[in-house]
């Protein structure tokens, strides 16, 4: 990336500004990935001067190089709903112009709450801010959105129709950081770099997919945003259904931005829908206890903090194979794992030698501990025949020595090239919105259908009632 940028940061003292953005932005700045010539203006209701805003990154202030980065950041306070902010910010968006002598490139990136998307979209609009450099031609601006888009698909497809009035599809980058991991980008290598697993990797050898999004952590002071989404939208309806479509898609025809967003988009519309009056049965929805003590969260509120979900994919490739999902705060660990377990063939020759209840399972670890492993049934050393399950692992650390590029950067460097592979387009969403609206239609006249569970466990019992009826477990 060698030309000039201004990033304009909306919400620029929440939280992915501080743990994600800004973290990314520093270090490829270290890494000098940056051109010479950037500026990042935060803006944010608070009333800070350049100086207290670059004090609020304290974390990173002590690293190597922070002092000369931290000459790149300026404030602008303003009112995500009130022209003042904006048209200080023209002046300020036409003196770096001026400087330079030609138009600088603008990024505009929403990074506050989805409620303040529409007044910033339309503010940008008439301030003509979202044209660039006054000259009647927006290829000098790009728009990027954070997710959630929307709250539901009739406000997802109003976003999309605002964001299309003001900008071509080209300068629009709808961000999900999961695209960017290198263990989800890695799922297309693995399965269509290596001819072994592709024979094997459908209806006629998959018993069932478990995919797993677990966090120790909680809301950690987010419940303003937290509250009016919950984990169904917060990670459900973006980085689960891109897990779901990096394990179920057909090859693509080339690793192109369209072709591969067309084999995406294809499995994300092939998701058989949760009818409501089915929602109890396919769906658990619970919240974890001391969730209503949080910070911001009202007192009666039901929002869910963790979700499973039994689905199908109708591709010809994985009819009527399950798919349980599960994604909680407050869980046992951190993990974010895909595992495909197989039908368990252990031979009629074994049975009486004990074949293990589960037979073979590819599992994807995203994070932490990133690789995959597989599970094999092998012979017991001993005298007598015994068979035991044994783990094949490749983990990116010891193959590598890396754990790869972090997300948030490779979404930066993306962004800066005009890159949108991994990005999503308008279509997966909606496709993705029409799913979850289902449920969360489902969940409208259920209030008492939310279960709590303690801190620290796997979620309500419920959620192990969902897979067990089938004769199946959580792994
Ligand atoms: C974000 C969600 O998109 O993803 C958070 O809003 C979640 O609630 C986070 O914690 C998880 O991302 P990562 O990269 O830390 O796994």
């Amino acid at each position: 990336m060698n030309s000039p940028f201004v990033m304009i940061i909306f919400g620029a003292t929440g939280d992915l500004m501080q743990n994600k953005l800004l973290p990314a932005l520093f270090s490829l700045f270290s890494q000098k990935k940056l051109p010479e010539e950037f500026h990042i203006i935060g803006f944010s209701r608070r009333e800070l001067s350049d100086n207290e805003f670059t004090n609020l990154f304290i974390g990173l202030s002590s690293k190597e190089g922070w002092g000369d980065f931290a000459k790149h950041l300026q404030y602008q306070r303003g009112s995500f709903e009130d022209v003042n902010g904006y048209s200080e910010l023209i002046e300020k968006l036409n003196t770096f112009d001026k400087k330079l002598g030609a138009c600088i490139t603008r990024f505009f990136y929403l990074a506050t709450p989805p409620q303040h998307y529409e007044s910033i979209l339309n503010f940008l609009q008439k301030t003509k801010l979202s044209e660039g450099c006054g000259q009647r031609s927006s290829k000098w601006t790009r728009i990027i959105v954070e997710k959630p888009f929307g709250k539901d698909l009739e406000t997802a497809i109003a976003l999309d129709k605002k964001l299309s009035e003001i900008f071509e599809e080209k300068q629009i980058f709808r961000v999900d950081h999961y695209l960017g991991k290198e263990t989800v980008q890695n799922i297309l290598a693995f399965r269509f770099a290596n001819g072994i697993f592709d024979p094997v990797w459908n209806k006629q050898y998959l018993d069932h997919v478990q995919i797993t999004f677990a966090e120790k952590k909680g809301i950690e002071g987010r419940g303003n945003f937290f509250d009016g989404v919950g984990i169904l939208r917060d990670v459900g309806q973006n980085h689960l259904m891109q897990l779901v479509a990096s394990v179920a898609m057909e090859q693509p025809k080339s690793f192109t931005k369209e072709d591969l967003r067309d084999e995406r988009a294809k499995v994300i519309k092939a998701l058989k829908y949760i009818e409501e009056k089915d929602v109890n049965n396919q769906v658990v929805r619970g919240q974890y206890k001391g969730y209503l003590s949080e910070k911001n969260i009202p007192p009666n509120s039901n929002t869910e903090t963790f979700a499973a979900i039994k689905f199908f994919v109708n591709t010809p490739r994985f009819q009527n194979v399950p798919f349980y999902v599960r994604a909680g705060k407050k869980m046992p660990r951190n993990t974010v794992e895909i595992s495909l377990i197989f039908l368990q063939t252990c031979h009629i020759l074994f049975k009486e030698y004990g074949c293990p209840e589960i037979g073979n399972v590819l599992t994807i670890k995203i994070q932490p501990d990133e690789g995959i492993s597989i599970r094999m049934i092998a012979k017991k050393p001993g005298i007598k025949l015994a068979l035991e399950p044994v783990t094949m692992d490749f983990t990116y650390q010891e193959a590598f020595m890396t754990k790869g590029v972090e997300a948030y950067e490779k979404v930066l460097l993306d962004i800066f090239a005009g890159d949108q592979m991994l990005f999503n387009r308008s279509d997966e969403l909606s496709s993705s919105w029409e799913f979850i609206t289902k449920i969360l239609n489902g969940w409208k006249d259920n209030e008492s259908g939310i279960m709590n569970y303690e801190q620290g466990t796997w979620g309500p019992q419920e959620a192990n009632a969902l897979i067990e009826k089938d004769g199946r477990k959580w792994l």
